[in-house]
């Protein structure tokens, strides 16, 4: 089997490994992810490296180099899903890691630097509405506020990770037993889908990233009171769900209106959800991404203030709770240049292209140098069951990032 080949069945084989019958949903410090970590830790073991998890519940793979003085180079993604995920966002750039440490082994291929492959613990978000808890402990920017933040059945994070096995007391900040902080490290390099239609397009497998749009979550609470469906007459109400309604327009039309704005509400809920209760409560989570920040920060202050404006005509009470409040992110000139130039020497084509969707880098960018490449996708589809990645484009992606390596070796 190729390289390529392995790569797609073991990602599909980890997408077998979930908290739903049927469908992929894998979050953070779950019994899923804790038997991801023991299968992805298996393959590592089996490429030959040491395997630990980490206080924040993150895989870890070590390759050791040969100097000690050479530093060490993060390679992964993460293995957290959304739900009803498909089987490659975020498990292709770990498992193409892990295929780059088994090719260097079988070609015995010395470098001076360490290679850790890591395996994000939460770059999605899913259970605790605040991304990145994993790579923001190894970036040492895991504020200890985080710990306190619960998941809908009330557990929090300082709790979930407890009974995941991790050490929640020592996660918050740069003195974190995860935090890479005062390593020798040259950089963080990962190979994620591209999650849109750019590569396909353009008929290129892969093709190297050239910055990460910005993006803020909020969740959105309006609070009026409930009552009987059959009694309460219309204009004396205060019903939390036309005022969700008009937000989630306001949201749409602020997408379309403004050039480049991306604006989501991906998760509604109207309480406490009777067929015969008028709403006394309702829940909106808005996901609002621009390249710009300045434009992303106006259009978040206008829905805002357009809440705001909903609930005083309505009678309600609003919470506005930032969840995820994240710039855009450079990625680093040298590297991406030595990615490029990987990508060159095996005669591909050289295709730029920006990521809309976040990813770990976000959080490492404030710990190291960061690079990314982008593997085509079909259709450009991702977060959906029916994300696919050719073989031969995992193998492409797997070649480049060796190239990538021993460029680097070369360099150092
Ligand atoms: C990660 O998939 C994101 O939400 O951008
Ligand atoms: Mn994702
Ligand atoms: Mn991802």
């Amino acid at each position: 089997m190729s390289s390529g080949a392995q790569i797609v069945e073991r990602c599909r084989e980890l997408a077998g490994v979930s908290e739903d019958a049927g469908r992929l949903t894998r979050r953070y410090a779950t019994p899923a992810m804790a038997r991801a970590n023991a299968i992805v830790g298996s393959w590592m073991r089996e490429a030959g490296m040491t395997v630990r998890m980490d206080a924040a519940g993150n895989l870890v793979g070590r390759r050791p180099g040969t100097s000690a003085l050479a530093g060490t180079l993060l390679v992964g993604s993460h293995l957290d899903t959304v739900r009803d995920a498909g089987a490659f966002d975020g498990p292709l750039g770990v498992i193409t890691a892990i295929a780059l440490v088994q090719r260097l082994r079988e070609e015995g291929v010395a470098l001076p630097f360490a290679l850790d492959v890591l395996g994000f613990a939460d770059e999605e978000g899913l259970r605790f509405g605040t991304a990145y808890l994993g790579s923001r402990a190894v970036a040492g920017t895991f504020e200890p506020g985080l710990l306190d933040v619960v998941d809908d059945d009330g557990v929090s994070v300082r709790a979930a990770l407890r009974s995941f096995g991790g050490d929640p007391a020592n996660v918050p900040g740069a003195s974190g037993s995860a935090s890479r902080r005062g390593d020798a490290l040259l950089g963080y390099v990962e190979v994620h889908m591209e999650q849109g239609p750019v590569l396909e397009e353009r008929g290129a497998p892969v093709g190297v990233v050239t910055g990460i749009a910005g993006a803020t979550r909020a969740e959105v609470r309006f609070t009026g009171l409930a009552g009987h469906a059959g009694t309460v007459p219309m204009a004396l109400r205060r019903d939390a769900a036309p005022a969700v309604a008009e937000l989630v327009l306001a949201c749409e039309a602020a997408g379309r209106e403004t050039d480049g704005l991306l604006a989501t509400v991906g998760r509604l809920s109207v309480l406490p959800g009777a067929p015969n209760v008028v709403p006394g409560g309702a829940v909106a989570f808005l996901d609002v991404r621009h390249a710009d920040d300045a434009v992303r920060g106006r259009a978040v202050d206008a829905l805002r203030a357009r809440a705001e404006a909903i609930a005083a005509a309505r009678g309600l009470e609003l919470a506005w709770d930032v969840r995820l409040d994240n710039p855009a992110v450079a990625v680093d000139d040298a590297l991406t240049s030595r990615l490029a130039a990987a990508a060159g020497s095996l005669s591909l084509p050289d295709v730029r292209l920006a990521s809309g969707a976040g990813h770990d880098g976000v959080a490492l960018s404030a710990l190291c140098p960061i690079a990314m490449l982008f593997v085509r996708c079909a259709g450009g589809l991702s977060h959906n069951p029916a994300e696919a990645v050719a073989p031969e484009d995992a193998e492409v992606a797997l070649d480049v990032l060796a190239a990538f390596v021993r460029g680097l070796a070369v360099a150092r």
